[in-house]
This record gives structure tokens, C-alpha cells and sequence, in this order.
């Protein structure tokens, strides 16, 4: 707590409000008694000022582009761990030792298989299903199928079912992929990594081996790391709403995932590859430059900006290098996407209006040209965003659950609707 107070004076009436210091960051004003001492509340749509929690995991600078997982920075722990390694820190706070890793990696190994009668549950949905509606109904369905992980008052289930989802999304999500194709199921198989065990569930056919490649194996693997949490965003701030009334932890994550899938979310990658397609060639980029900046059109730039960011996103610029790493591997250099997308950027950086509103491109800018290049289809992009953020909705969650002073979410408003009137029977209604 700092010894310093913020003042707010209404109608002659001066309040005092206490300020409380991070670790690292803006200070917050703590303003939990400011209706019961002012008699009004505060009001921030969007909430562009408003800190909704105390938090542990991951910190950002959106003026100076860093994020940090538990204090390390991105960059370090994209390029030298990998995704299990922060999926350990992010639940853990520290990272693990050699044998805590080997122990973390059993573990969750050992939960990728799902129940077999998941697979009658998926024969329900039509094959043309968009893979996100799949997951967000598969996902909120785990606690139909998993009732000894759903006392969130028990420590040890809250790790099982934390465990679970991180270890069965990659499963559900290559279903989904699987389902949509009209290919069978592919099993788990316990000697592969991670993201190589989610590459050949997605792209390995029952007739024949399937060898994964490990360069893509260590992309896919970084884009999992680059995804895994970022402070209180749209669909984490769901989870912790969510679980604040004491829903199960597969309800939360399914309600993470439904937020994540909107457009000016996680749903901005799938929007970006699209709308590179539709732009299709470098001679239209003006054309679109000046519809993102006509107040008229609602066409906005997808992949570009942030709200915290206004600065470069460092997960889009680790993105770009890992997006000319898969293409050279594929040798798809030439991918006429990829051109577009250099030029947008180039443009759009030079561009006084994208200048001055510090809209940089963000993480879904390049992701999109990756995962294409990795062979999944644009539907499923946003699947693979959920699947790596479901580590740090999980951590959240965790963390919301252990704070002793947690209570139900519950927000107030600004009322302008109709003051208090009387019912009108309707014989005599004109
Ligand atoms: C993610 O929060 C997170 O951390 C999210 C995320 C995560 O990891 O969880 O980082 C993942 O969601 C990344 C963002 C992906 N979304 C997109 O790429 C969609 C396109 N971007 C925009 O929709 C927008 O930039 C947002 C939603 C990302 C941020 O919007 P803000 O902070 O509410 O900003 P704003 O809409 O108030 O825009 C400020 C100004 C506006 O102009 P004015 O009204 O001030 O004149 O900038 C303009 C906007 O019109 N603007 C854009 C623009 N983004 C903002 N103009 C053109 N193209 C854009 N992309």
C-alpha cells in the first residue's frame, strides 16, 4: 500500500482515496468505497482505466512493447524453454527445475486422452460447424464428463482439472479440425512433444506413418508460447467473471473461449488472413488504407492496433520471424499473402493516421499467414489462439480462486432509461 491518496472533491465534499503501488507499473487508486462514501459510482466503459484485480502472472508495457510472464520476458521464453516449460510457470510462478519439468510433462501427458464417449458427442454437430462453436459447446461439456475435477474448494481437483484442459485442448481441438475434414480421430501418442503430438492429431491419417517436422513442431510450439496470457484481457476478464460466481473451472474456460472467438479479439487473426485475401494484391492496399481511415466505412485494419499496446506488440514481431521460418521450410517464400502483408505493414507504419493513433500490428497480424502455411484452414486459427490461451485463463483463474479476498464480480451502471411509470393495460394503449 503507498502512503500517498488521491482526492476527489463533489459538491464542496473533498473524499480521500488510498493509493496502492505495483511491483512494477502505474499505481491504482483504490476506489472499492467510493459509492458507500460518495453516494456515486465510477463509470469506464470499456473499462480503458480501471485495474479489475490484483494479479501475479504477466505484466505489459504497452508504451515500451514488453510483456512479461512471471517476470521473464517473452522473447527469452519463446526462444530459449518452450510452451509446457510456461505453462509451468504461469500455474507455478517460478520456472521448474529439470525434474519438476520431467514430472510436468508426465502429467500432462498422461491427460491428453478424452473420455471415448466424446467421441459419440462430437457425431452430434453438423460437419460444417464453424471448429469454434465446437469448442466452446466440447469445451463447456468437459464438466458432463469429468465430475471428480469440478469442487473448485479442493485444491488437488483444481490442479487436475487445470491439468486437463491444458492437456486435452490440443486433443478436442485436432477433433474439431478432424470432424470438419471427415477424418477419423487420431490418438494422442505419449513419446511426443507437445505441439508435435497436436501437429500429427491434426495432419497424421490412420493408412499411413506420419513424421512430424520438428522445425514446424518448434513453430507451432512458440506460437503456443506467444499466445499463452496477456494480463486482463476481454476473454480472461470472462474466465475470472465467470469463476468469481463459483462456476467449474471447464464452464469458465468455455465461456473464455466464446469471448476469444469475437472479431476485435482472438477472432482478428482469422479476420487478418481474410483480409489479406480480400485485399489480394499490393496495388489495392490504398484502397484499404483509406477505408480504415474513413469514419464511414466500419472497416478496420485486422491485425492491426491494441489497447494496451501503442507500441509494437513484441509477439508480432517474434511472430514475423517465425512466419519466414515456416515459409522457407515449406518454401512457400513467394506467398503472395506474405507480400501483402510486408507492404500493409510498411504502409501503414508510414502512415500519419496509423502514426499518431499508435497502431501498430499486433500478434494476429503474421499468425494468420503461419498457421495457413502450417497447413490448418482460417477457421481454425482462432481454435489454436484458444488452445494456447487456455494455460493462461487456467492461471488466472487459479489465482482468482486462491485470493481470500475474491468476491462475486458484480459491476454497476449509469441509468437513462425511463424513471418509474405505471402499467398500461393494452385496451388502453393507442
Ligand atoms: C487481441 O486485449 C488483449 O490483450 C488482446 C490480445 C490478447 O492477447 O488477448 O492482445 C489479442 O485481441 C489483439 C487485438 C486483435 N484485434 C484486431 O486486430 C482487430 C483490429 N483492431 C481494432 O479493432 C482495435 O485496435 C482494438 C479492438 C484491438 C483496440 O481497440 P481500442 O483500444 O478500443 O481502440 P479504439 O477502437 O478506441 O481505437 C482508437 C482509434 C479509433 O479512432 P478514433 O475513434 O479515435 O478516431 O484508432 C482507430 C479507431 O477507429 N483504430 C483503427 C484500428 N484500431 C483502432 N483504425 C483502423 N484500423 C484499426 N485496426
Amino acid at each position: 500500500m503507498s502512503d500517498k491518496t488521491a482526492s476527489v472533491t463533489i459538491d464542496d465534499k473533498t473524499f480521500e482515496f488510498p493509493l496502492k503501488d505495483g511491483s512494477v507499473g502505474p499505481s491504482v487508486v483504490d476506489i472499492s468505497t467510493f459509492y458507500s462514501k460518495t453516494g456515486h459510482f465510477t463509470y469506464d466503459p470499456g473499462f480503458t482505466s480501471t485495474g479489475s484485480c490484483e494479479s501475479k502472472i504477466t505484466y505489459i508495457d504497452g508504451d515500451k512493447g514488453v510483456l512479461l510472464y512471471r517476470g521473464y520476458p517473452i522473447e527469452q521464453l519463446t526462444m530459449e524453454g518452450d510452451f509446457l516449460e510456461t505453462c509451468y510457470l504461469l500455474l507455478y510462478g517460478d520456472l521448474p527445475t529439470p525434474a519438476q519439468k520431467r514430472d510436468f510433462d508426465n502429467r500432462v501427458t498422461r491427460h491428453t486422452m478424452v473420455h471415448e464417449q466424446m467421441t459419440r458427442f462430437f457425431s452430434g454437430y453438423r460437419r460444417d460447424a464453424h471448429p469454434m462453436a465446437v469448442m466452446v459447446g466440447t469445451v463447456g461439456a468437459l464438466s458432463a464428463f469429468y465430475h471428480d475435477s469440478i469442487d473448485i474448494s479442493d485444491p488437488h481437483q483444481r490442479m487436475i482439472a487445470s491439468l486437463r484442459m491444458i492437456a486435452k485442448m490440443p486433443t478436442i481441438a485436432a477433433m474439431a479440425y478432424k470432424y470438419s475434414i471427415g477424418q477419423p480421430f487420431i490418438f494422442p501418442k505419449n513419446d511426443l512433444d507437445y505441439a508435435s503430438n497436436f501437429l500429427r492429431m491434426c495432419f497424421a491419417v490412420p493408412t499411413e506413418d506420419y513424421e512430424v517436422n520438428p522445425i514446424l513442431a518448434r513453430a507451432m510450439d512458440r506460437i503456443f508460447t506467444l499466445h499463452a496470457d496477456h494480463e486482463q484481457n476481454a476473454s480472461t476478464s470472462t474466465v475470472r467473471l465467470a469463476g468469481s460466481s463459483g462456476a467449474n473451472p471447464f464452464a469458465c474456460i468455455a465461456a473464455g473461449i466464446a469471448c476469444l472467438w469475437g472479431p476485435a479479439h482472438g477472432g482478428a487473426n482469422e479476420a487478418a488472413l481474410n483480409m489479406l485475401a480480400e485485399i489480394g494484391t499490393v496495388d489495392r492496399i490504398p484502397e484499404y488504407i483509406a477505408r480504415a481511415k474513413d469514419k464511414n466505412d466500419p472497416f478496420r485494419l485486422m491485425g492491426f492496433g491494441h489497447r494496451v499496446y501503442k507500441n509494437y506488440d513484441p509477439r508480432a514481431r517474434i511472430m514475423q520471424q517465425t512466419t519466414h521460418e515456416v515459409l522457407s521450410v515449406l518454401g512457400h517464400q513467394d506467398d503472395p499473402l506474405l507480400h501483402v502483408a510486408m507492404e500493409l505493414e510498411k504502409i501503414a507504419l508510414s502512415d500519419p493516421y496509423f502514426v499518431e493513433k499508435k497502431l501498430y500490428p499486433n500478434i494476429d497480424f503474421y499468425s494468420g499467414i503461419t498457421l495457413r502455411a502450417l497447413g490448418f484452414p482460417t477457421n481454425m486459427f482462432t481454435v489454436l489462439f484458444a488452445l494456447a490461451r487456455t494455460v493462461g485463463w487456467i492461471a488466472q483463474w487459479k489465482e482468482m480462486i486462491e485470493d481470500p479476498h475474491q468476491k462475486i464480480g458484480r459491476p454497476r451502471q449509469l441509468y437513462t432509461g425511463a424513471p418509474r411509470r405505471d402499467y398500461v393495460p393494452i385496451d388502453k394503449r393507442g
